[in-house]
């Protein structure tokens, strides 16, 4: 499979994201305290983009702005309703100066 380049990996700051498409996949991906994340740039309960909502930099967590469903980042938990299942993650790397994820479904 192919990773997917995100970006440089000096324009990717702690508390800053970036969406990507893998084929018809978006993915999220966020810089949360000096670690990489990936996840499906979709909400568990609808479809509805995470990337809309507020990225809590401090808490690590994402919240939709369609129903306020909230998601750990580093778990993909969903934290309250009316989302329950958690999020897709994808794997992210570093690599020649940039940042990499793909889908490895
Ligand atoms: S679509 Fe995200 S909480 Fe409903």
């Amino acid at each position: 499979m192919t990773w997917v380049k995100v970006c440089a990996e000096n324009e990717l700051a702690p508390g800053e994201t970036r969406v990507v498409w893998d084929g018809d996949t978006p993915i999220l991906v966020l810089n949360f305290d000096g670690a990489l994340y990936a996840v499906e740039d979709k909400c568990t309960h609808e479809d509805y983009e995470l990337s809309a909502g507020p990225f809590d930099a401090e808490q690590g967590r994402l919240v939709c702005l369609l129903h306020s469903a909230t998601f750990d980042l580093r778990s993909g938990e969903a934290q309250c309703a009316p989302a329950y299942l958690p999020l897709v993650k994808f794997p992210v790397k570093v690599e020649d100066g940039a940042v990499w994820t793909r889908d490895d479904r």
